[in-house]
């Protein structure tokens, strides 16, 4: 950029156009190319088109996961629908946790069906799956050792054992005590050396009756493991024959769809119950096993997928939740996954816990992990918080009040966008989730 002409008062500057991208956001941003999806309207100029992976590829992003914020009506959802099926085109399969089961239609048209969870329902999930290296082999390596399988075997139990801890924690709306968690520990080692595939029921039986030759290998007596490792398998218990039963509590079902370009966790049927938290722990935990397992089986070359947890701040109070969400924000790359939380206002992150707390820690942290921040209208009161944690200048800040239903700020990386977000007429009718509120004649 070249300064005044000579004679003027004012001294010449010249900065980059990178810098002046900083120095004048939205206005002077260089756009982010044209390889990805359309998103909608750049309202400064053009089209705007996205892709995680590609921002990856291209050194502009340093992870692919995404936050959308904004209030109620003002377009999230639709959004990450009409995302999902354009991303569809490029092969990417979509995974979804869904607790107000609104992703019907889209599932429907993709022609697959949500797997809908409820107590005492049809479809089972383990979230205790075995990774594919521990499945047993029948063959040997040439030198005769084991030593993969050894390894295999290692990661699943640390990861089970992460598992039942951020389950249990759930559960009893506390940390573990240490003697607990080498309790589950002991159970979890128990049961893999007796059955090839791990659950929950089996895990909460040896809670309930460990062995004595178990107890003695840590020096203690049958009866203070079993005290130590009680008020956690009296906990898992609801999972397996409490409020909870009938969902997690064995194999998983078979037959369940899911090399499908869409598969939906429908978990509407406990939206409103306390336990929400607790289900969403244990079906985000089966589907990052399952996702693992794809992993191992397809090596990094396997089809890269968006995982989307809708409604993600009704759960980011739950110590157990927002540890697994920030385990798979964190694993996002390694798995080749760009997740998606969908959020109503900023200060959601500080409202999950008190100030310095472990969950406030989380929430924050799966935001400074997700680089792609999308900003729906957020009410004045929010805006201070806003500018604070996603680094907004001044004007930024100020348009988030103004923002209508499908338009939002884009933070991508360092870049700033402003964008309406386009529906084709067929999208309408499958993010409609006004119809209740039409009026009839
Ligand atoms: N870009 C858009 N253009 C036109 N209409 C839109 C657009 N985005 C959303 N809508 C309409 O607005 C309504 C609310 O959208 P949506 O359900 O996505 O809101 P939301 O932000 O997810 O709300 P909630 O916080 O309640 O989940 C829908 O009926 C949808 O049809
Ligand atoms: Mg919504």
């Amino acid at each position: 950029m070249s300064g005044p002409r000579a004679g003027a008062r004012t001294p010449a500057h010249q900065v980059t156009t990178r810098n002046l991208g900083a120095a004048y956001p939205l206005v002077a941003d260089s756009g982010l190319g044209h390889r990805g999806v359309l998103i909608g309207r750049d309202l400064l100029g053009g089209s705007f088109v996205y892709d995680p992976f590609e921002l990856y590829a291209q050194g502009h992003l340093s992870n692919p996961n995404m936050v959308v914020f904004g209030q109620i009506g003002r377009g999230k959802s639709a959004f990450v629908k009409t995302y999902l099926w354009r991303q569809a085109v490029f092969g990417r399969q979509a995974w979804v946790v869904d607790p107000k089961g609104e992703y019907s239609s889209l599932a429907e048209a993709w022609g697959t069906r949500p797997v809908a969870l409820r107590p005492g329902g049809p479809v089972r999930l383990n979230p205790l799956d075995p990774a594919p290296s521990v499945v047993k082999t029948t063959t040997t390596p040439p030198d005769g050792s084991d030593c993969s399988d050894h390894r295999g075997r290692e990661q699943a139990d640390r990861r089970h054992s992460e598992l039942l801890s951020s389950l249990a924690t759930s559960c009893l709306g506390r940390d573990l005590m240490p003697r607990e968690r080498v309790a589950v520990d002991l159970a979890l080692v128990t049961v893999a050396n007796h059955c090839d595939v791990v659950t929950l029921p089996a895990v909460v039986e040896t809670l309930l009756d460990p062995s004595a030759s178990v107890a003695k290998s840590i020096r203690t007596t049958k009866a203070a493991l079993l005290e130590d490792g009680r008020d956690v398998a009296l906990e898992l218990r609801r999972l397996v024959h409490g409020d909870l039963r009938g969902m997690f509590d064995g194999p998983t079902t078979p037959g369940l769809d899911l090399s499908a370009p869409l598969v939906v966790l429908d978990l509407s049927a406990l939206y409103n119950s306390p336990a929400l938290g607790v289900l969403m722990a244990c079906a985000t935990a089966w589907l990052q096993a399952t996702l693992a397992n794809r992993v191992g089986v397809a090596g990094r070359s396997g089809a890269q997928v968006l995982v989307v947890v809708d409604e993600a701040w009704a759960v980011l109070a739950n110590l157990g939740v927002a540890r697994w969400l920030q385990a798979s924000w964190k694993l996002s790359r390694a798995f080749g996954v760009a997740n998606i939380a969908v959020l109503h206002r900023l200060s959601d992150l500080n409202a999950v816990g008190a100030a310095g707390s472990e969950q406030v820690g989380l929430a924050e942290g799966l935001l400074s992990d997700s680089e792609t921040r999308v900003v729906y209208a957020q009410p004045p009161g929010e805006l201070h918080k806003a500018a604070q944690l996603l680094s907004l200048s001044s004007t930024e800040a100020e348009l988030l009040p103004q923002l209508r239903r499908g338009t939002a700020l884009w933070k991508v990386g360092q870049s700033g966008f402003l964008v309406q977000h386009l529906l084709s007429t067929m999208e309408r009718d499958l993010v409609d989730t006004d119809r209740a509120m039409e009026l009839r004649p």
